[in-house]
């Protein structure tokens, strides 16, 4: 865990801020995220800092994380959303941030998502292709409005990430290439429903190398003077998300280092500059709590088996990504460590959070933390095996408050409906809850 994370051992006891972890378990049930507002404001303002003497504006990747507690309390500190559905635009407006500090991302915008969008009046629309532009112009025109366009530039950089995690290849589904994107800006009067107002890049999530962005603010950079110096009036570009955090102690870019390769890019330039920031806000600022269900000695390998499963955090499986795992109380220096895969219930193996870790003896009933989970846990859940979605906690100093309530079985069950066909009293039976 890092240095100033929020998630300490104080007398042998894991808190979050001000609370123990293992009180909030008691309260509100296991498995149970758990965030920082402390911490996710401190990772926001560290960002920020970085930046300073830019004219930067955030808008925090809500993909990342998108309960509305975490997005108000980055729309208290001038937050703008980074969004990539009506749903996370919705999202965004609902928590307080202001329809003029939103831009919408992704590949597949569909017309009514679109219109939403225009509707909201939002700041800008990260257009992905020309069929995209297209039914974005033809939309705008028929609405009576000029919808603010950034295309969105696959520069064809490699990032060393995660090949799922890597968007900024040739290959990859995402962006315009600077051909394409050059042929149309020579033809901008076919799209009278769009106003080009900038460049937009993001080649990778998770990316533990300063490199790529490199050359990929270097690519965008040159090619946004071309389009300036052809008299397009060009006001923004969007440098994207992806700095990785430290999972495992691993040494990832400083902020600082980040800022300096954005500086030398962008020397000079006539934009007005935006980053898209998820996971470093807010991914050492969450951790899932979960407990131990039952600790099965295997052939020559020990399980513990714990309450959350992939549903609740899929990364370690979809990702092979490491999570720390730490016991609420903590075990004293010294004592042995045993070997164990951590895994949850579900009827998949993959479902697994940690091959042959080296932990704590743990037992029945103990409470363990998953951290860095702050970024892409909860929002990647599902109820898949009909579990519930787990409940979301924030704490700030001592304070707490349930940000989502873990829903009921009722409210599972209500979410299907029987065709008229299958409608009868016995029918009715069958789905009664317990
Ligand atoms: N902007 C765009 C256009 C993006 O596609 C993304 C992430 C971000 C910003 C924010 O990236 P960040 O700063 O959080 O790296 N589920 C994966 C991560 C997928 C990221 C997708 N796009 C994971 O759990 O690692």
């Amino acid at each position: 865990m890092l240095e100033n994370s929020p998630f300490v051992y104080r007398d042998g006891t894991l808190f979050a801020e001000g609370v123990p972890l293992a009180e909030l378990a008691g309260k509100v049930g296991t498995p149970f995220y758990c965030y920082s507002s402390g911490a996710i404001e401190a990772a926001y303002e560290a960002f920020r800092g970085s930046l300073s003497g830019l004219d930067a504006r955030i808008f925090y990747a809500l993909k990342a994380n998108s309960n509305q507690a975490v997005i108000a309390t980055l729309a208290r500190l001038g937050a703008g959303a980074d969004v990539v559905s009506q749903g996370e635009m919705l999202r965004a407006l609902s928590a307080g941030i202001p329809a003029n500090r939103v831009i919408f991302a992704g590949v597949g915008k569909s017309t009514s998502e679109l219109a939403a969008a225009l509707e909201a009046g939002i700041l800008q629309f990260n257009v992905e292709s020309l069929p995209e532009l297209e039914r974005l112009s033809t939309l705008a025109r028929a609405m009576g409005v000029v919808a603010p366009v950034a295309l969105r530039i696959n520069p064809d950089v490699e990032s060393n990430t995660h090949s799922g995690l890597s968007t900024g290849a040739a290959d990859k589904k995402f962006g315009i290439s600077i051909l394409e994107a050059e042929a149309i800006t020579d033809r901008l009067e076919g799209f009278p429903g769009v106003e080009i107002v900038g460049l937009a890049v993001h080649i990778g999530s998770h990316l533990t190398d300063l490199d790529p962005y490199r050359q990929a603010f270097a690519r965008v950079a040159a090619f946004y003077r071309e389009l300036q110096a052809k008299g397009l009036a060009l006001r923004r570009l969007d440098l994207g998300g992806g700095l990785a955090i430290s999972y495992r102690n691993e040494t990832v870019p400083t902020l600082e280092a980040y800022a300096d390769v954005v500086r030398e890019a962008t020397r000079g330039l006539d934009a007005e500059l935006a980053f898209e920031p998820g996971r470093r806000i807010v991914g050492q600022a969450g951790v899932l709590v979960t407990r131990v269900e039952y600790v099965k000695q295997g052939d020559g390998k020990r399980f513990v088996v714990v309450d959350a499963a992939m549903n609740d955090l899929i990364r370690p499986m979809l990702y092979e990504a490491w999570h720390d795992i730490r016991p609420l109380t903590e075990s004293p220096v010294g004592d042995p460590r045993v070997t164990v895969d951590v895994v949850g219930p579900i009827c998949e193996s993959t479902d697994t959070f940690a091959h042959g870790r080296p932990l704590p003896a743990l037992k029945e009933g103990d409470l363990v933390a998953i951290c860095s989970s702050g970024a892409y846990g909860a929002v990647m859940a599902s109820s898949y095996n009909s579990r519930l979605l787990v409940p979301e906690v924030m704490v700030r100093n001592d304070a707490h408050a349930v940000v989502r309530a873990r829903p009921s079985y009722e409210a599972l069950m209500a979410m299907d409906n029987l065709p008229p066909w299958l409608e009868s009293p016995q029918g009715g039976e069958a789905r009664g809850v317990a």
